[in-house]
């Protein structure tokens, strides 16, 4: 994992590397099989950058738990709240579950301030965010994850799921910006 790599003429430099992933999801996954011992958490994973951390976070979990997954359509608003998230294929009853929102990234925190009154409207016994990655410093919206693998610098990156124009979900490791 010592070579750059090249997505529409931009350059990526190695950053965080599989192991060292795969080591803390692992940790994470402990985390919530304790916290969540007896319980039987329904994870939802928002596509598409989260399959890959859904997937080994999953794979982690020792309790009974089920997962699923949405996709988010987000519409340009003419009133003044702007965008509106609304999820696709959220079709499993909540009522009384304690769910666990699986993300990739919260960079502004948009995305999840848009999608978490929707959960909660659905009556969760619990609602709580795991992301793979958080950028403290580009947050502007009031959302706070309970699990995360790591906190990273306000540069972007690629791989583990992530992509550019969708190019690099593939990559096992993961890459940023040079
Ligand atoms: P937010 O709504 O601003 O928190 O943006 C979250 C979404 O933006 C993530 O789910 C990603 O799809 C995308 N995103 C934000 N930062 C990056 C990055 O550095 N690389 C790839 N995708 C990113
Ligand atoms: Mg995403």
């Amino acid at each position: 994992m010592n070579q750059e790599i090249t997505v529409f003429g931009k350059t990526f430099v190695p950053f965080i590397d599989r192991h060292k992933i795969q080591q803390r999801i692992s940790e994470i996954a402990t985390q919530i099989n304790q916290d969540y011992e007896g319980e039987e958490p329904l994870l939802i994973g928002i596509l598409n950058g989260s399959f890959i951390f859904a997937a080994d976070l999953f794979r982690g979990l020792t309790i009974n738990a089920s997962i699923s997954f949405v996709k988010l359509a987000s519409y340009k608003g003419t009133t003044s709240t702007g965008n509106v998230v609304t999820a696709i294929g959220l079709d499993e009853n909540l009522q009384g579950r304690h769910v666990i929102i699986v993300e990739d990234i919260i960079d502004t925190g948009k995305t999840l301030s848009a999608f978490i009154p929707e959960i909660y409207q659905r009556g969760p016994a619990s609602v709580k965010i795991a992301t793979f990655l958080t950028k403290p410093s580009a947050l502007k919206y009031d959302v706070k994850a309970d699990y995360t693998a790591f906190e990273i610098e306000n540069k972007f990156v690629l791989g583990y799921g992530l992509d550019y124009d969708g190019i690099g979900r593939n990559i096992p490791d993961l890459y940023q910006l040079k």
